[in-house]
């Protein structure tokens, strides 16, 4: 069993936030990544249920959730995506990707905030309030993510290395640029020999 409050394998923000791209699409795809090493600790957190529980990288967790997320999705939902469909033209599988990622943002918020309130509950606790369950939402959240993240990168990011106009990329980095990438503060460290 791991001890709590023991550094953890998996992620960890001691060593500070990252350098965030300028590039606009070069940051959403930075964030993508990081969104992933996120993935990977919620993944290690169901796994490790119902006893061996890590509360640091569940508080480190339930930061990103609260926070980190939703400036990503806004950026692509406000200006990335409404500019994709004006610049290619109504393309049918690209509109038809880019209504299945927005439909999957909503889910994925109901999601995570279910999931804030119980990874809270573990935070201060130091147990699930119902595990079975928990690793059920957990699980459910992670592959969702990285089957998004998939499709992001496969589809969205060429079409926007493609597509976008100098303005559009000037308008994208200056919506980033007003919120802080708090995901960037998620860092998987070197692994362990
Ligand atoms: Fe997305
Ligand atoms: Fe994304």
């Amino acid at each position: 069993m791991r001890e709590q409050d023991q550094p953890h394998p998996i992620g960890e923000a001691a060593g500070g936030l990252r350098s965030i791209p300028t590039d606009p699409v070069d940051r959403i795809v930075a964030e993508h990544t990081w969104q992933l090493e996120l993935c990977d600790a919620l993944e290690y957190i169901a796994d490790g249920l119902p006893d061996s529980i890590d509360r640091r990288l569940v508080r480190e967790v339930i930061a990103i959730l609260g926070h980190g997320l939703e400036a990503h999705f806004r950026a692509e939902e406000q200006l990335l995506f409404p500019l994709l469909r004006q610049r290619g033209g109504g393309e049918p599988s690209l509109v038809a990707a880019l209504d299945q990622l927005e439909m999957e943002h909503v889910r994925d918020e109901d999601v995570s905030s279910e999931l804030l309130e119980e990874l809270t509950f573990v935070a201060e606790h130091g147990r699930a309030r119902n595990a079975d369950m928990l690793g059920y939402m957990l699980r459910g959240f992670f592959e969702g993510q990285r089957r998004h993240i998939g499709w992001e990168n496969a589809v969205v990011v060429p079409a926007a290395r493609r597509l976008l106009l100098e303005d559009d990329l000037k308008s994208l980095s200056e919506l980033q640029g007003r919120t802080s990438s708090r995901l960037s503060g998620f860092r998987k460290p070197p692994r362990q020999v």
